[in-house]
């Protein structure tokens, strides 16, 4: 074939004939048969690499997936949800509720067991059960008032100028926390706290109690009681009415 041909080899084509130019370029153009035993070489880097991408994508899915948990997949930490939107009528910026609320709200449910004498008002049953209303004891000290709730009293007994003589039961076996609650909740709700005082006591202030009055196991006499200063008041930490914690340590 010399080179003037060359750009006729459709021409061969077209008389019918296989040109032999044109089975000489499809040789040229494709690639030698594989062999058994591999003569391609696969670079190394590119199966590094791709085993990089692969082992970088995992992280990521396994940081970013969340196991599929779609309730929280697109919280990120140290969220903080946007206060509620305001109900018709209210206004300006919904507020937390005060630590005092729900203390006073346990209390009261552990007042419960109290109604049965002390009566929901807190005024008791005349002759038979002294009210916590206007009393002496609620009002003042509270480490007398923690030895009354730890481990009860036996009568003769004398409540604003009125003798009782009935067993008033222990509560010791209930939870510092709830002894704690039910006491801030006679002292704030029938008690009148003198000035500056919130009537709050705590757990820790229970639990200061229990530790040196617990180990009595009958009741009080009116005597005993009366050994305790009356305004002796059980340590711990002024309390925060809006956060529960120790005044100046939010
Ligand atoms: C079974 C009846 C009864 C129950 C229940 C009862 N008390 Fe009493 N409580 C008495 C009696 C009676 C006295 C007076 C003591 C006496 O007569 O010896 C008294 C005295 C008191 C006092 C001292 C006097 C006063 O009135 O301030 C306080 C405080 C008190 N109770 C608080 C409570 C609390 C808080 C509860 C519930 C956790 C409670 N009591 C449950 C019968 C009861």
């Amino acid at each position: 074939m010399d080179e003037q041909n060359s750009t006729e080899s459709n021409l061969d084509y077209q008389a019918g004939r296989p040109a032999v130019r044109d089975g000489h370029d499809s040789v040229r153009r494709e690639k030698p048969e594989p062999v058994a035993g591999g003569n391609s070489k696969v670079l190394i880097s590119w199966v590094a690499t791709a085993g990089l991408v692969l082992l970088m994508a995992g992280g990521y899915f396994n940081g970013y997936s969340n196991s599929f948990n779609s309730s929280d997949t697109f919280i990120y930490p140290g969220y903080v949800a946007a206060p509620r939107p305001l109900i018709d009528g209210a206004s300006g910026p919904v507020e937390q509720k005060p630590w005092i609320e729900d203390w006073m709200a346990d209390g009261k449910k552990t007042y419960g067991n109290c109604i049965a004498c002390h009566q929901a008002t807190g005024m008791g049953l005349p002759g038979m059960f002294p009210p916590v209303i206007g009393s002496e004891w609620v009002d003042g000290g509270t480490e007398r008032l923690s030895m009354i709730m730890l481990s009860g009293i036996l009568g003769p007994f004398n409540v604003s100028g009125v003798t009782y003589n009935q067993p008033m039961p222990a509560w010791g076996a209930l939870s510092n926390e709830k002894i704690a609650q039910v006491m801030t909740y006679i002292r704030r709700e029938f008690g009148e706290m003198p000035e500056g005082k919130t009537g709050v006591v705590t757990t820790e202030m229970v639990k200061v109690a229990r530790e040196k009055h617990g180990k009595r196991a009958t009741p009080w006499a009116e005597a005993d009681l009366l050994a305790i200063p009356a305004d002796a008041d059980l340590p711990g930490a002024e309390i925060d009415l809006n956060t529960g914690k120790p005044v100046g340590k939010n």
